[in-house]
C-alpha cells in the first residue's frame, strides 16, 4: 500500500451529522491527519445542538473542509444524496461515506481506499473475518446480524454487511445508479446502495473494519428506521423475485404450431 492516493484522484469524506456537537470536530481532524490530501464535507441537518456552527469554525480554519447545511432532520439518506451531487459536480473521484462518532475509524479508511484500486465500490464489513465490534450492547449487535442475515436472504446477496455506512465509492459507481429513483429515508439506504452496484455489475469488496460503539452524543437509530428497513427489503426480494420469474417465462422455447 502506498501512502498517498493521488493515483485515485480527488477524495472527499462526507459525514452526516445531526447532534453531533462533541463529535464533529474530533471526527474532522481525525480525517485529516488519517488522509491528509482528503476533502471533508460536513452534512449537517440543522443541528439543534449547534453542530453547524461548529462545523462553519473548522470550514473556516482549513479549505480541505466544507459544510453544508440543510434545512432540517430529513434522514441519512437525503443527506448523503445532497453531500453526493455536491462532491460530483465538484469533481471528486472518490466519495466516502463516514459516520461523525467515531465508529468508523479513520485511521482505517486507507484500507478501504487500497481496495478500491480493485473494486467500484467498498464496503467496511463489521461481520467478514477480521470484522468486529467494540463496545456494541449487545441487542445493537443482534440487530445488525439480524438485519444482515435477512438481508441476505431476501435479496440473495453475496455480502456479509450490506447495512454498514463506512464505505468508498468511485465517482463513476454513483453516476451508474440511477440514484434519482432512491426513495429510501433511514439506514436502509446503505442496503439499497449495495444493491444496486451488485445489480448493475459493479465489483463490490468488503473490507473488515474495527466498529467502535460512540462514546459522545446518542445515536439516531429509530423503531421507524428498522420498520422501513424490513418493508423495504421485503418488498425489493419481492420485485426482484418477479423479475427473475417473468425474465424464465420469456426465456421459456415458445412452443410450435405442430405442437412440439
Ligand atoms: N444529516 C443527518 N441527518 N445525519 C444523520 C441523520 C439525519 O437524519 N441521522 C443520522 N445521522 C448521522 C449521525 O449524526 C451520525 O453521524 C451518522 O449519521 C450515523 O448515525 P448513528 O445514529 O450514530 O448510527 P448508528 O451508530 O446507530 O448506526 C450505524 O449502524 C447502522 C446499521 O449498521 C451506522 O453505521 C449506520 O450507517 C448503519 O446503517
Ligand atoms: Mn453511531
Amino acid at each position: 500500500m502506498t501512502d498517498t492516493f493521488a493515483d485515485l484522484g480527488p477524495i472527499l469524506v462526507i459525514i452526516p451529522t445531526y447532534d453531533e456537537r462533541e463529535n464533529v470536530a474530533r471526527i474532522t481532524g481525525r480525517v485529516r491527519a488519517a488522509v491528509p490530501e482528503a476533502h471533508v464535507l460536513i452534512a449537517d441537518d440543522n443541528s439543534p445542538d449547534g453542530t453547524g456552527a461548529i462545523a462553519d469554525e473548522l470550514a473556516a480554519a482549513d479549505d480541505h473542509v466544507h459544510v453544508m447545511h440543510r434545512l432540517g432532520k430529513e434522514g441519512l439518506a437525503a443527506a448523503y444524496m445532497a453531500g453526493f451531487a455536491w462532491g460530483l459536480e465538484r469533481g471528486y473521484e472518490v466519495l466516502v461515506e463516514m459516520d461523525a462518532d467515531g465508529s468508523h475509524q479513520p485511521e482505517q479508511l486507507p484500507l478501504l481506499l487500497d481496495a478500491l484500486r480493485e473494486a467500484d465500490l467498498v464496503l467496511g464489513s463489521r461481520w467478514v473475518p477480521g470484522g468486529e465490534v467494540v463496545n456494541w450492547p449487545r441487542s445493537r449487535e443482534l440487530l445488525s446480524r439480524g438485519g444482515n442475515l435477512y438481508t441476505r436472504m431476501a435479496l440473495d446477496l453475496e455480502l456479509m454487511d450490506a447495512t454498514g455506512g463506512y464505505r468508498a465509492f468511485r465517482a463513476q459507481t454513483l453516476r451508474d445508479l440511477h440514484l434519482h429513483d432512491v426513495a429510501s429515508q433511514g439506514y436502509c439506504f446503505q442496503v439499497d446502495m449495495a444493491r444496486r452496484a451488485l445489480r448493475s455489475g459493479k465489483r463490490v469488496v468488503e473490507v473488515p473494519i474495527t466498529f467502535v460503539e460512540r462514546e459522545h452524543g446518542t445515536s439516531k437509530m429509530s423503531g421507524s428506521i428498522v420498520r422501513e428497513a424490513l418493508w423495504r427489503v421485503t418488498v425489493w426480494g419481492g420485485q426482484e423475485r418477479t423479475a427473475r420469474v417473468r425474465a424464465a417465462v420469456r426465456r421459456r422455447p415458445a412452443r410450435t404450431a405442430a405442437g412440439g
